[in-house]
């Protein structure tokens, strides 16, 4: 965050990073565990007050968010978070304590009289199941909680936890029912477990990363994940019992997965349940032809295992490769796009490397994108 002086504008940043579920998707949102990767890849936000407080912008009519770099599409998605994060900062003041009551309201009035610009950067892949929408709530969030701390000039005891609940209710405009995992990722980092003990949030920890090389591959989806994640609700409250009982196996696997990944088990361990895991997703009806085919070129480069990633329907796929096959991994990833466009299709793909392998030079191509 920089704050100007004289009459230059003031700017808020946030940031937050795309992901890769590793395991426990779609059982998440029936509370089972889930661990997930942060990704190398994140989405900025600045939030630039144009105007300095004067007396004669404060008697200015009242202006909205403007974020003239994005697309019209983009626009209109993030003016009606700007107004969520209004309706939430307001829900957020305790109706039983007047002080904080009234000094949010009086914030919030302040607020609504100011000119704020919007500038979004990204190079979190869009609507590929890699968490751009999270990574984009997480940023915007991130931004807003900054500027809520320096407006009330104070500081929030835990402004993670602030910036990843609100990132949470943002969520829900695009995923409706989201289980949080994915807005812990972006907020956080890292390697993460996610358990779930009935709070609005589940509870996280950070666990040592992987010590071999994952490939985060993604293909266009067929579906967003609103809608594959209400496909899946429609099945289960149906009583079919293939979804009831695939969601407690993928349960039960993404618990022994954090078990293992937290002792540091070795490759072919994670790509056994990772391989068992795909089967169930597969039967879950998420799985895509251009995801299988990406998994099969894995296998032929050397992965020891992998998994569709995330909601499935096409979007995110992850393939495992022993500790010392990292120039496998980085084969496949630089062949799955082309192997892909050859069959009319199209495929982006990154190595997560262990962290002690992460070559200094590793720089991810970078798009301008908004939220999606
Ligand atoms: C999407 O990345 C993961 C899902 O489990 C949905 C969620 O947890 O919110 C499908």
């Amino acid at each position: 965050m920089h704050q100007g002086v004289g009459v230059s504008a003031v700017e808020y940043t946030g940031n937050g990073f795309g992901k890769l579920l590793l395991f426990g998707e779609h059982a998440a949102v029936y509370g089972y565990p889930a661990l997930g990767l942060a990704l190398p890849l994140r989405t900025t936000v600045r939030l630039v007050d144009e105007v300095p407080r004067t007396e004669l912008n404060r008697s200015m009519s009242r202006s909205r968010l403007s974020a003239p770099h994005l697309p019209e599409k983009d626009r209109e998605i993030v003016q009606a978070l700007w107004e969520d994060l209004f309706r939430f900062a307001g829900d957020r003041s305790a109706p039983d304590n007047r002080s904080t009551h009234n000094d949010t309201g009086n914030l919030l009035e302040h607020l609504r009289e100011r000119q704020f610009t919007l500038h979004v950067w990204s190079n979190v892949p869009r609507s590929r199941g890699l968490g751009s929408s999270a990574a984009a709530c997480a940023a915007l969030a991130g931004a807003w909680t900054a500027m809520e701390a320096m407006e009330a000039n104070a500081k929030l005891p835990d402004s993670q936890h602030a910036t990843w609940l609100l990132a949470h209710k943002l969520e829900h405009r695009f995923h409706g029912t989201p289980s949080g995992i994915d807005t812990g990722l972006a907020v956080y980092g890292g390697c993460r477990s996610f358990l779930f003990n009935g709070g609005e949030l589940p509870e996280t920890q950070l666990l040592p990363h992987p010590a071999f090389p994952i490939v985060a591959a993604a293909v266009p989806r067929r579906s967003d994940t609103k809608a594959l994640v209400a496909s899946i609700r429609r099945r289960r409250e149906a009583g079919d019992p293939v979804v009831h009982q695939a969601l407690a196996q993928l349960g039960r696997i993404s618990e022994q997965a954090i078990r293992a990944v937290a002792a540091g088990a070795p490759a072919e361990t994670v790509a056994a349940a990772a391989n068992e895991a795909d089967s169930l997703l597969t039967a879950l009806e998420l799985d895509s032809e251009q995801v299988r085919y990406g998994l099969r070129l894995a296998r032929e480069y050397g992965a020891v295992g992998g998994k569709i990633s995330g909601a499935g329907g096409g979007g995110a796929f992850l393939a495992i490769f022993g500790p010392d096959r990292a120039e496998a991994a980085a084969a496949f990833a630089a062949a799955l796009p082309a192997q892909i466009e050859k069959q009319g299709g199209e495929a982006e793909a990154i190595v997560i490397s262990p962290p002690q392998l992460t070559p200094p030079s590793t720089k991810a191509e970078s798009t301008t994108s908004g939220p999606s």
